[in-house]
């Protein structure tokens, strides 16, 4: 019987690997060579509350995640850079994906793993408690009105990112484009979590001297667009 009460889950904008009629080099990488370091959507839902130990971590080690990776280059230097913290990242198409993982192995990193799959269904893939700080760079815009509700920051999103993650961790969000911002920051402060930092131009703020300038944020900066950013805390 169909219950009406209940909210119907939403399901992830995904189509699986394995499906592809004509799969890419990018496709067949991810469970070819970059088998061992990046998890195709099956393989992704399968370790939901067990990531540490895919890095042969124990439960307490600090576990962070990038959603939306692009080509990768903050992942890479953030696994670089945080060798004693674990990174997952995040991403729906398999290029960056491929570019991501394939960066941040080039430079070395031991601390690093990627997964496809559609982070609007988060839930999937990560349980209550097993996320410490998450990064969201400059998500997709989304600049119509009819398509916010594709928009990665949600009510019910924030509900379950606050649910994943572990007290002491932060959120930072950074994006080029202000009505995204305008729209997401009341969402945020009416959350669960508390905002620490928020500026409408980053690269102004206090903040500009320890951000990682990312590849969209280049873009946006070389056009002489400000950056917004904030910070929110469980
Ligand atoms: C505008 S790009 C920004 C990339 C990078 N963070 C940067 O700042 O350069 C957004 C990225 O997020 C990915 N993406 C969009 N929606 C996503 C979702 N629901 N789940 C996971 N990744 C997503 C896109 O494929 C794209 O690579």
């Amino acid at each position: 019987m169909n219950d009406q009460s209940q909210p119907r889950k939403r399901r992830p904008r995904l189509v699986a690997a394995k499906t592809l009629p004509n799969p890419t080099d990018y496709v067949l990488a991810l469970n070819g060579e970059f088998a061992e370091w990046a998890y195709d959507e099956q393989r992704a839902l399968q370790h939901r509350g067990e990531w540490r130990q895919q890095f042969g971590l124990p439960v307490e080690h600090p576990l962070d995640l990038e959603i939306g990776t692009g080509n990768g280059y903050f992942f890479a230097h953030r696994a670089l850079s945080e060798p004693s913290r674990a990174l997952i990242g995040l991403e729906l198409k398999f290029k960056p994906l491929i570019q991501s993982i394939r960066r941040a192995l080039r430079g070395g990193a031991k601390n690093a793993k990627i997964a496809r799959y559609d982070a609007s269904c988060i839930e999937d893939v990560f349980a209550p408690g097993e996320l410490n700080n998450v990064f969201i760079h400059h998500p997709d815009p989304w600049p119509r009105q009819r398509d916010y509700k594709h928009r990665l920051i949600q009510t019910e999103f924030l509900e379950t990112l606050y649910g994943l993650m572990r007290a002491g961790s932060f959120v930072n969000f950074k994006t080029d484009s202000e009505d995204y911002y305008e729209w997401a920051l009341p969402l945020i402060q009416q959350s669960k979590f508390k905002v620490t930092r928020q500026t409408r131009d980053l690269h102004q703020s206090e903040w500009a001297g320890e951000n990682f300038v990312t590849h969209f944020e280049q873009l946006f900066l070389q056009k002489g667009q400000p950056i917004f950013y904030c910070r929110f805390e469980k």
